[in-house]
């Protein structure tokens, strides 16, 4: 395959989506779960154009190429997963290899060689005292393992969650979904009913604004909670609940919080954290002494891997009498998937992108913010490192604006649980005459979406 220069533009050879992509968009639609089909639908009712999307074949760096040929430049690194750009040369070179030694192991029973290196590694990487790991695939299994080590450690089995929290979407998580009650409401009697929320600071106006607020509602929904709090979940930054940030000292204050009331504080880091918001560990960065770190997207490198890292003291709740182990699957610390994790944790740290997303991030924050003078629709452009949002003057504007941009080549989500605000997470490792480029066409695109 021919070599693209990193900081190549978007190039279109036919509209977005072609008639290939089309052709295979029909095939999704009669071979796929009908959910999905469903969605395309209704957005397309609700924005008045097409909504069938690219369909990808190939992928490098920043670029992604469709069946039909197109390139795009993907702000989304994947839903953050290619953090290290997409099939990063050393990523591919340690799966190739992996693959060709090992595939699959014997998970809890008889682990690889690679498997222990990870541990190894993640241990070292979290700074919690005596860390220990359990790995899974998706970032859900890191956090479904995060509440089951905190009912074991508490035996308490309410939950503290946020509005506007996401933690994916395994029964465990999903009773924990704070973004979007519907997401929760057609299975409710199937989940953790001992679940609790409280205003995600910042999200909305009101009393959580504050610091002091924030910290107030969240006592009042601790104290009128039906059941024993034994863990308090909580994203440093929210993610797909529209990239809101919280009011200085709250992650501290809430650490504290915990621990005067006796519950776990689980940070959910699977979005910000491994650099995309320009600190390996934001909670950490912003003084909480979290219990447990639920960590995934970026880690594997593209591959499916997350990881629940917590405390030594913490994590022995996990040492079952009866020798059973309670917590495994089948591909359990899957070599390939460790072998890609270990070698992307090498890149983030070799190449401190950390720092890179910190200084261009800022950057690029202050040129959109730019844009703010010459459309209306622009509320505030948000965000911390290369974790960017940009907040839209109305509900559902993000699902047109990201319809506009893959037309100019550009590849992004939306988010907020009213579709208001544009997500913006590009790879760690992305030229920046690439976010440079981003501008215009965003500016056109809010030309033609001007409500
Ligand atoms: C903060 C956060 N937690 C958990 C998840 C769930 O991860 P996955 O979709 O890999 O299960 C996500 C996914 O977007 C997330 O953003």
């Amino acid at each position: 395959m021919d070599a693209i220069d990193p900081a190549a533009p978007p190039r279109l050879r036919t509209p977005v989506p072609g008639s290939r992509a089309r052709a295979y968009v029909e095939r999704l639609a009669a071979s796929e779960c009908p959910a999905l089909t469903t969605r395309r639908a209704r957005r397309e009712e609700q924005t008045g154009a097409p909504h069938d999307p690219p369909v990808w074949t190939r992928a490098a760096g920043c670029h992604v190429w469709d069946v039909d040929d197109n390139r795009f430049v993907d702000l989304s690194a994947g839903f953050g997963a290619a953090a290290v750009g997409h099939a990063h040369p050393k990523v591919v070179a340690a799966i190739q290899a992996q693959a060709a030694r090992l595939m699959h192991a014997l998970g809890d029973l008889q682990p690889s060689d690679v498997k222990v290196d990870l541990l190894e590694r993640l241990a070292g990487l979290v700074p919690l005292p005596n860390a220990r790991v359990i790995l899974g695939l998706q970032g859900s299994d890191a956090v479904e393992a995060a509440l089951k080590t905190a009912v074991l450690c508490t035996g308490k089995p309410g939950v503290l969650a946020f509005t506007g929290g996401y933690h994916g979407l395994a029964h465990g998580p999903l009773a924990l979904c704070g973004y979007r009650a519907a997401f929760r409401t057609p299975f409710s009697n199937q989940l953790n009913p001992h679940v609790c929320f409280a205003p995600y600071p910042g999200l909305e106006s009101g009393r959580a604004e504050t610091l002091a607020g924030a910290l107030a509602s969240i006592a009042s929904a601790w104290d009128a909670a039906g059941s024993p709090i034994g863990a308090v979940v909580v994203e440093p930054v929210l993610g797909r609940g529209g990239v809101v940030l919280p009011p200085p000292g709250f992650l501290r204050e809430l650490g504290a919080l915990c621990r005067a009331r006796g519950a776990l504080l689980i940070a959910d880091e699977i979005m910000t954290g491994l650099g995309r918001t320009g600190h390996l560990l934001l909670s950490i960065a912003m003084g909480a002494e979290p219990d447990i770190v639920c960590l995934g997207k970026a880690l594997g490198g593209g591959q499916p891997v997350s990881a629940c890292v917590g405390r030594g003291d913490v994590m022995a709740a996990w040492g079952d009498p009866g020798g059973e182990a309670l917590h495994t699957g089948t591909f359990l610390g899957n070599p390939v998937g460790c072998a890609a994790a270990l070698a992307a944790l090498r890149v983030l740290t070799d190449e401190d992108l950390a720092t890179r997303a910190l200084r261009v991030g800022e950057r690029w924050q202050g040129e959109l913010q730019t844009l703010t003078a010459r459309h209306t629709s622009i509320e505030a452009v948000r965000g911390i490192g290369l974790l960017q949002g940009i907040v839209l003057s109305s509900p559902g504007q993000a699902l047109s604006v990201v319809q506009g941009l893959l037309r100019r080549g550009y590849i992004t989500v939306p988010a907020g649980a009213d579709t208001r605000v544009l997500s913006l997470t590009p790879p760690l490792t992305i030229p920046e005459p690439l976010l440079e480029g981003f501008l215009p066409a965003l500016d056109d695109t809010l030309s033609e979406h001007a409500t």
